[in-house]
């Protein structure tokens, strides 16, 4: 398994969080959002979290999907609990040997000793603070999966208790509290930062760059390096794959291994045109279980998914609008209990197609799902038709013409 590191990216964005920039509002919480399996994680554990580490920041890393049955809001806190314990040990122990209640850290911060390791989301602001002066060092909160948190109330109350924390320990040109949430998908991102109510109400959420050419040149390298006789290497074919495979590196590296085997099943091309192959192959395969899982449904279930689709964030299950869509595109009667029942058949679906966040806000579960339908409205496809029941209309045609 090769690791291509992206260190430039990584320190351009250290320099962002601790506010160096003359303009940008990283200072405030980055939030960075890329489709799935396109190397999120990787990026924030093996190039941002050491770059930061080398700038002397503590960093604590946080994956909300790590386990799904856990409340978000409590993986949080464990995290931090988890560094600031090694730092508190000493000091912990000690006061629970001579039986007092509270510590007090750094000369001037207590800590409640019976709450060290069960931090809740009222000290979790008091916990990153003791980190930080304990470290005598500013701290970074990596929040991977970030999105998950708004889908419980406990998790709303840590983002809005991680927001307090920044607002209390950062000061202007005085950045201590770093935070860095990451998510597969950007409509879901947008809840923390979208409205006035949102914890962290005014912050932009970016792109997080997709692996481009330069990995590309590298795995190009390696093969050069490794099988001599195979060079040139079509950069530019791999580059088509690799943009075809959505950019997830995981894919490609599958097919080229696949395509560079001995056991290859296509010996009669060159492994760039096989690569190629299987990644418009995966292409097509993608789009045919969407739009399988598409035409499974009800048809109001597909007239609700259709208005998510078109409409993305601005998405209002009930309006009068969206009442008159449902109604164009479902023979009868539509009333809002019919089109809530649908929205929760979308969402018990598994997998799930649906999203829905504590505050009833609504997104499609697989933003892939935007692209597919996008495309197909573009091309002048959508929506998508079962081919078995445009065989039915054609046959009362035949049976008509008789
Ligand atoms: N820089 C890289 N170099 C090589 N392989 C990479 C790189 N980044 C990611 N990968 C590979 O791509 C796959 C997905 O990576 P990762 O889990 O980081 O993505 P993700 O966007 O966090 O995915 P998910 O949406 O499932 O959380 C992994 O198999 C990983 O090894
Ligand atoms: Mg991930």
């Amino acid at each position: 398994m090769i690791h291509f590191a992206r260190q430039a990216l990584a320190q351009e964005l250290v320099a962002a969080l601790r506010g160096q920039g003359v303009f940008g509002d990283a200072h405030n919480g980055l939030f960075l959002a890329a489709p799935r399996r396109t190397g999120k994680s990787t990026f924030l554990q093996a190039d941002l979290k050491p770059a930061l580490e080398a700038a002397g920041v503590v960093v604590v890393y946080v994956d909300l999907w790590s386990d799904t049955r856990r409340d978000p809001g409590a993986l949080i806190a464990e995290a931090v609990a988890r560094a600031l314990l090694p730092k508190l040990g000493l000091i912990a122990r000690a006061a629970k040997a001579s039986h007092l209640d509270s510590v007090t850290v750094a000369g001037a911060l207590k800590i409640d000793v019976s709450k060290i390791g069960k931090i809740d989301g009222v000290t979790l602001p008091e916990a990153l603070r003791a980190l930080h002066e304990t470290a005598k060092a500013p701290v970074a909160l990596i929040v991977d999966e970030a999105q998950h948190a708004l889908t419980s109330e406990a998790g709303e109350a840590t983002m809005a208790a991680l927001k307090s924390a920044r607002d209390q320990l950062n000061l202007p040109g005085d950045v201590n509290l770093m935070l860095v949430m990451s998510g597969s998908d950007r409509d879901k991102l947008l809840r923390l930062v979208n409205t006035n109510g949102a914890p962290f109400y005014g912050s932009q959420i970016s792109r997080m760059p997709a692996l481009g050419a330069d990995f590309i040149h590298h795995v190009a390298t390696l093969i050069t390096a490794q099988r001599p006789s195979l060079a040139p290497v079509d950069t530019q074919a791999l580059k088509q794959a690799f943009e075809a495979f959505g950019h997830r590196p995981q894919f490609f590296m599958n097919a080229l291994g696949q395509a560079l085997s001995p056991l290859s099943d296509t010996p009669e091309l060159r492994f760039e045109q096989a690569v190629l192959r299987a990644a418009q192959q995966r292409q097509r395969d993608d789009e045919a279980q969407m739009e399988a899982e598409y035409l499974a449904l009800k048809p109001l279930e597909q007239a609700v998914l259709w208005r998510l689709l078109e409409q993305g964030a601005r998405f209002r299950p009930y309006d009068a609008e969206a009442l008159g869509f449902y109604k164009q595109r479902v023979p009868g009667r539509v009333t809002p209990q019919m089109a809530q029942k649908a929205l929760e058949q979308l969402r018990e679906r598994s997998p799930a197609l649906v999203w829905k966040s504590a505050r009833g806000e609504y997104a499609v579960d697989d933003a892939a799902m935007h692209r597919w339908f996008e495309q197909r409205v573009r091309d002048g496809e959508w929506p998508p038709v079962d081919p078995q029941a445009a065989l039915d209309i054609d046959d009362q045609d035949g049976i008509e013409a008789r």
